[in-house]
């Protein structure tokens, strides 16, 4: 594939953000031109914010899938698409070309038919990073059928919350899966969830532990017995659904304000031209390079930067199933240098959590095939950025801190590998095609340099969140309903004197911890379930390694006798309801909470003192009893 949009200088970058401004439509229809489309668009763009109503690509057809794949064909079908690092050191890798890729896609693309999945079907995929992971996405989208992949750290509860809402009947998942020294059982989550899913008709399961697992007549199948079925009558005329550019692709849950997760809706044709925008530009792919993302498939950074976006533009995608710090904590090093990586994208919190470590994980490791190096997820610290531009970039490495959200699907703020400037803490400058704004809290523009504000974007690019799954107005409540025609991003953001940007962390309810959006009020909710308490309130507090902690108070109603196993007894509510991401680092006991007259919980009082602090913790004079303050402070945990 060639890439004429590759901005390869400050200068080209400048000319494309202005044309994209200026000309947005001309711009992206250019753009789109470039990829494989069985019927090319008739409107490049209609679009409102209000409602909102969101449409690239008009009328467009095309499959995701023919873009990732069978475009490649021609000139890379041996190239590897997917190399496979196992968590185990002794465990053979796996390297697939594009060539097996897209037989293997294929047919389970047929399995899927087979088993009764059409256009337009939800199927959720709960499996562990292993490369069938990535050919149950793509042969889901190559039937048309809608995935919704579950992170492997979230509970049967959860995912029993995520069927219903999306009516998901069609389950794909694993015995179990591998995560350092855990062997984790998916399947029989799976099993625990679907007590309460009667709909779902079919689960598929592959083998990828050994580990004995539960199989329902009628309702569970083997994946290699699947595979079998068709392998014999494998049809190379197969054909992959023709899809519209405004097509669901897929359904992503994530956390919001409000108690519930909100199933955030991809299309097709957007998606595919953005996030490959975004990937050729950000890391500066150059033909051949082998790209290593250590995030997980089951958020949006795999989604795109492990999967989509990455096959589209024909590259390496290096694949690990393991953890950064197992069995020691130079794994990393040691596979990037074993496949000669040339771009390492990972998060703060991995580094930081590296950091603790020293420098004797990177003795006998070169690095020395790193072209550019990538950070996403949260704000990183100053400190981190500087261990990570010496000891993994070598000082000779860009690094790219990348903005984005799984609303945004491909990143919009980042300054572009070794083409635009760099600076520590700074995701510095839009894309072409963003147009971000700096809003004060009436709504009113922030303009000109050395200002703070909450960060909105003013146009659509082409991979915008839809809709959110089965409930419009809470997308339109969310993200539009704010500001007058601006999406907010739950971001706040600091433009310096040169006019880069700086993600300061979310002015919601929302934390992020280690690079995980948990929402305050879903946790809250979780808490409140356990017996015996009455109310609680969550908030973040700095936490070195994971960014953000969370720390609960909690009313009880009497104060627990042993506060120590009550902790943890509501650790485990929680860990049963959301899952072992939700869990609080800190619990503390409390008789009453800050509120308002109006009964609002002032969560900037309970920050304050979940930060230490113990003199001032500002203005109580609106409280209805200005006294819990100080019983709080006094408390312990
Ligand atoms: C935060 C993850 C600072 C931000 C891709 C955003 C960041 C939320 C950065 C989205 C960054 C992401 N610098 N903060 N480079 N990247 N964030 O949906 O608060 O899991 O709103 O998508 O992560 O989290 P999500």
């Amino acid at each position: 594939m060639d890439f004429p949009f590759q901005i390869r200088s400050y200068e080209a970058y400048e000319v494309a953000y202005k044309k994209s401004v200026a000309e947005p439509e001309q711009f992206w229809n250019d753009i789109a031109e470039q990829f494989l489309w069985r019927k090319k668009w008739d409107k490049v763009l209609e679009w409102n914010f209000k409602q909102p109503d969101i449409k690239w690509f008009l009328n467009g057809k095309l499959n995701i899938t023919e873009n990732c794949l069978d475009r490649h064909l021609a000139a890379l079908s041996d190239q590897p698409a997917i190399m496979w690092e196992p968590n185990g050191i002794t465990e053979a890798n796996r390297v697939i070309t594009y060539g097996e890729l897209h037989s293997k896609v294929r047919q389970f693309a047929h399995v899927l038919r087979n088993n009764g999945v059409k256009k337009g079907d939800r199927i959720c995929i709960y499996m562990g990073m292993i490369p069938e992971l990535t050919i149950a996405m793509l042969a889901c989208a190559r039937v048309g059928a809608i995935h919704s992949v579950i992170f492997g750290g979230f509970s049967a509860q959860s995912i029993s919350d995520r069927l219903q809402d999306a009516n998901a009947e069609f389950i794909i998942t694993c015995d179990g899966a591998y995560r350092g020294a855990k062997d984790i059982p998916l399947k029989d989550t799976i099993d625990d969830a679907l007590v309460n899913c009667p709909f779902v008709k079919c689960v598929i399961v592959y083998q990828r532990t050994n580990t004995p697992v539960s199989m329902i007549k009628g309702r569970d199948v083997w994946w290699s017995d699947e595979v079998a079925k068709v392998a014999a009558q494998d049809d190379p005329e197969f054909i992959a659904e023709e899809m519209d550019s405004e097509d669901p692709l897929f359904i992503l849950y994530t956390s919001g304000s409000t108690g519930k997760p909100k199933g955030v809706v991809h299309t097709t044709g957007g998606y595919m031209v953005y996030t490959t925008y975004s990937f050729v530009n950000v890391f500066q792919y150059k033909p051949g390079d082998i790209h290593f993302c250590t995030a997980d498939i089951g958020w949006i950074t795999g989604h795109t930067y492990i999967l989509y976006a990455v096959l589209c533009s024909g590259g390496t995608s290096l694949m690990y199933e393991g953890l950064p710090t197992w069995p020691d904590a130079g794994r990393l090093w040691d596979i990037v240098d074993k496949y000669k990586a040339n771009i390492l994208y990972t998060a703060p919190t991995a580094i930081r959590s590296l950091m603790a470590y020293g420098t004797a994980p990177f003795e006998g490791k070169s690095l020395d095939s790193l072209k550019v190096i990538g950070t996403v997820g949260e704000p990183i610290n100053e400190e981190a950025w500087h261990w990570y531009d010496e000891h993994v970039g070598k000082k000779r490495c860009p690094i790219v801190d990348t903005w984005f959200q799984t609303e945004t699907a491909g990143i919009l703020l980042s300054n572009l590998g070794g083409v635009t400037p760099s600076k520590p803490g700074y995701a510095t400058l839009p894309l072409p095609g963003i147009q971000p704004v700096l809003v004060d809290e009436q709504g009113k523009e922030i303009t000109g340099n050395d200002v703070s504000g909450n960060l909105c974007i003013r146009f659509p690019w082409p991979s915008i969140l839809r809709t959110t799954y089965g409930d419009h107005e809470r997308c339109r409540l969310n993200y539009f309903s704010s500001y007058d025609d601006m999406y907010f991003t739950g971001d706040g953001c600091y433009r310096d004197e040169h006019g880069f940007y700086r993600i300061t962390g979310r002015v919601d309810d929302v934390l992020n911890v280690s690079g995980h959006r948990i929402g305050t009020a879903e946790v809250e909710n979780a808490i409140n379930m356990h017996t015996g308490v009455l109310e609680s309130a969550v908030v973040g507090y700095p936490h070195d390694v994971k960014g953000l902690g969370i720390y609960a108070y909690v009313i009880m109603e009497k104060m627990p006798e042993d506060e120590a196993i009550t902790r943890a007894d509501i650790i485990q509510t929680v860990t049963r309801i959301i899952g072992p991401i939700a869990r609080p680092d800190k619990i503390q006991f409390v008789k009453g909470l800050p509120k308002t007259r109006s009964g609002k919980i002032m969560r900037r009082i309970l920050r304050k003192i979940a930060e230490g602090e113990t003199g001032n913790v500002g203005d109580t004079s609106t409280l209805l009893d200005p006294a819990v303050v100080e019983d709080i402070k006094g408390g312990k945990l």
